[in-house]
């Protein structure tokens, strides 16, 4: 149940001359994340044993995902042709194995599990309107434009189901706040300066953590605009179960616009080599 197919897209359309370099390694990156969708739909089907709707909205979310994944490789592939995008995501899917076989989630509980996963919806519907936005190139828009469509609806899923479980589970504000902001901490965490690493730079050079956030921090974060973050703010803050608007959402997407362009300026000083790591 697909909500758009490859084929629908204006492939034909491409236009060379406006592809922005720096967006070309991000793309390729999020491909390799986007495209293990099906690691995550076994892992979530493993947690959510018992829950038979639950582990179908899952399968169909990862077939989803993994149409997220082909449609960036596919559009890196022809701002890149000599890109091997099957030969970047085996060498990302070697190296970045996800516990398949969990009995519980590593959140902690089901609600627990379902708020990080409403923060990894929140961060890719943010993102894909973002890049979307902010590329020239007319085929990357159309690509960005569906697949931020079909985060929003993730969030919403993984809201709704949400909701479910923390009626029977009830877990409190500052445990929600906790699980929110370490789902969020995770975000330069290893899966995404692993994939920038298959998807860009050779075999032969050693994988370096801290070397690939900076690289993929310092053009990603560019691409947002204040309103990118006051929505994703609003998401967070309603998965928690506070108020999407008002003051608390005013103030903390001021601390988060600040926080989000000082690191973009650090990671860009450390990628330029004028700041030792
Ligand atoms: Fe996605
Ligand atoms: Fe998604």
């Amino acid at each position: 149940m697909k909500h758009w197919r490859l084929d629908q897209i204006a492939w034909g359309q491409f236009d060379p001359g406006k592809v922005a370099p720096e967006i070309i390694p991000l793309v390729k990156a999020a491909a390799m994340v986007e495209r293990n969708g099906t690691d995550y739909a076994t892992y979530l089907s493993a947690v959510f044993n018992d829950d038979l709707d639950f582990r179908q909205a899952a399968a169909n979310w990862a077939i989803e995902e993994v149409q997220h994944g082909d449609a960036l490789g596919a559009w890196a592939t022809l701002a890149d042709p000599g890109w091997d995008y099957k030969a970047a995501f085996a060498r990302y899917r070697a190296g970045y194995p996800i516990q398949l076989d969990a009995a519980a989630s590593v959140r902690g509980s089901r609600t627990g599990e379902l708020i990080a996963r409403c923060m990894v919806e929140t961060g890719t519907s943010s993102y894909y309107t973002a890049l979307g936005e902010a590329s020239e190139e007319p085929v990357l828009k159309q690509v960005c434009k569906l697949i931020a469509a079909d985060e929003f609806r993730h969030f919403k899923l993984f809201y709704d189901h949400m909701r479910r479980y923390l009626a029977r589970e009830k877990i409190g504000l500052g445990k929600r706040l906790r699980i929110a902001a370490g789902r969020i901490g995770e975000s330069e965490d290893d899966e995404l300066a692993f994939a920038y690493h298959c998807a860009n730079e050779p075999e032969t050079r050693p994988f370096e953590r801290s070397r690939c956030i900076a690289a993929y921090g310092a053009s990603a974060m560019a691409f947002y605009r204040y309103r990118h973050v006051e929505r994703g703010m609003g998401m967070i803050l309603k998965s928690v179960g506070l108020k999407p608007r008002g003051r608390i959402s005013d103030f903390s997407t001021a601390v988060a616009w600040r926080l989000l362009r000082w690191r973009q300026r650090h990671f860009a000083a450390k990628t330029r080599g004028t700041l030792s790591p």
